[in-house]
């Protein structure tokens, strides 16, 4: 299932005067093949010669030696492993021999509990990641000359690479603004109003995150006034789910009433982020737009051959609820974090947090301290702040040490302020001699 690509890099070769393959620089990019044995990812990318990703496996450490790296778990929740129900249904998986392409009982079963958690029979798909989940289902929706309309720090608008147009051959997405990371109503009416002509893309699909990017989340009456929104307008309504557990978790509400009770017509549902190791699924509430989708699948190398493999770890993680439990963990995670960050002096809480990642204003030198003693955490996701995600493996102990280094960064660089007010109070205090303008300053 997985395929590793080996790029020879001809020019780093012809400089060191190699001349054949084993002398040369060779960049190893790991890909997800889900096609034949001839790998369908691997040989289309590599026919397309892409030749520098920037994201290509590093070199690993001196000796082979492979360890955790604990400071990088607040960077995001796909930092953590896989949990251990999901661990253990995909050993179990892995006995024997079962029909290949998703024809063995761990797929039907995947699918059997996923419409057992929607409560009605939705139509079911694995796909490798959240980015080819929301590209396919946009596909599904749309022609090339269409447009689908999102939050302007929507997932499918900043983090994928224009994946979502390049599938559905160039529809066009409108990104629109919005309090919290949260499309309204009066947001939707005045794109779909502001045109009309043949000359703009039409619009034909809205899509949500559902927890957003910022870590808020849609409730009920809000997913509801967007439903007939689009019912106005005729949108078919799109749910980014990477973190749909964290938003179910924070409502407390049945998955179905925030989702085709709503009036989603299709939900990315994570699975990645929420406990497994790959994996997110792409669920069809209206099951006549999931005619043909596994061919998209297959086109775009995102059907499995060992799909046992895939869905194997969503049994673990569907049966006995042990998706809530882990979104449950992961916001708890993020509360403890969040009400520990609002008793640090000079550390400012952004945001109205509801599922399992804390946004942040620290001064640079906090901020430079943090990063000096090992933790890791992006700047440069939402609207400003830094971004702390906790996922279902976050304990107690992880974000205790992370306020625990927090707060002494903030004292010290309290310290600091004041050494450096103290310097400034002393030399006011000091006679002032005053140059000429166009002189250097005067020297006592
Ligand atoms: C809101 C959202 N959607 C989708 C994704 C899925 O992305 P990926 O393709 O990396 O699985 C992510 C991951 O960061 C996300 O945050």
């Amino acid at each position: 299932m997985f395929r590793a690509m080996i790029l020879y890099d001809t020019q780093a070769a012809a400089s060191n005067g190699a001349s054949g393959p084993p002398a040369m620089a060779a960049s190893a990019i790991a890909v997800w093949s889900a096609g034949s044995a001839s790998g369908t990812v691997a040989a289309s990318l590599a026919t397309a010669r892409m030749t520098d990703s920037p994201t290509a496996v590093p070199s690993s450490p001196p000796g082979g030696a492979v360890r955790p790296v604990p400071g990088c778990q607040f960077a995001s929740d796909n930092t953590s492993g896989v949990c251990p129900e999901a661990w253990q249904a995909l050993a179990a998986a892995n006995a024997g021999c079962t029909p290949s392409y998703g024809n063995d009982p761990w797929t039907a079963r995947a699918c059997d509990l996923v419409r057992e958690l929607f409560e009605c029979p939705a139509e079911v798909f694995f796909v490798f990641n959240g980015t080819a989940a929301n590209s396919l289902a946009t596909a599904a929706m749309c022609q090339s000359y269409h447009a689908m309309l999102c939050h302007e720090l929507a997932h499918v608008e900043t983090d994928e690479c224009g994946a979502p147009e390049f599938f559905s051959n160039g529809t066009k997405l409108l990104p629109l603004p919005g309090e919290r990371a949260k499309l309204t109503p009066a947001g939707i009416d005045h794109a779909v109003g502001r045109r009309r002509d043949i000359h703009s893309p039409k619009p034909r699909v809205v899509s949500v995150t559902q927890a957003t990017e910022l870590s808020t989340v849609y409730s009920l009456d809000e997913l509801a006034a967007i439903r007939d929104t689009c019912r106005r307008h005729s949108l078919r309504l799109h749910m980014d789910g990477a973190r749909f557990a964290n938003a179910v978790a924070a409502l407390g509400v049945p998955p179905r009433r925030l989702t085709w009770e709503a009036g989603v017509d299709v939900l990315c549902l994570g699975g990645t982020k929420n406990g497994i190791g790959i994996g997110d699924a792409v669920v069809f509430f209206d099951k006549a737009l999931a005619d043909e989708f596994a061919y998209r699948c297959k086109q775009a190398g995102q059907l499995a051959s060992k799909m046992r493999c895939l869905t194997a770890a969503w049994v673990g993680l569907l049966e006995g609820g042990v998706w809530l439990e882990n979104a449950r963990r992961a916001n708890a995670a993020a509360a403890r974090l969040e009400s520990g960050m609002r008793a640090v002096p000079g550390v400012e809480v952004i945001g109205t947090r509801a599922a399992n990642a804390v946004f942040a204003r620290l001064a640079e030198p906090v901020a430079a301290g943090l990063r000096h003693r090992g933790w890791v955490f992006y700047d440069f996701i939402g609207s400003g702040g830094c971004r702390f995600m906790c996922s279902w493996a976050t304990t107690d102990g992880d974000v205790d040490a992370l306020l625990a280094d927090l707060r002494a960064e903030a004292v010290s660089a309290a310290g600091g302020e004041q050494r450096r007010d103290q310097h400034d109070a002393d030399c006011d205090r000091r006679p002032q001699f005053h140059s000429a303008p166009g002189h250097g300053p005067a020297v006592e």
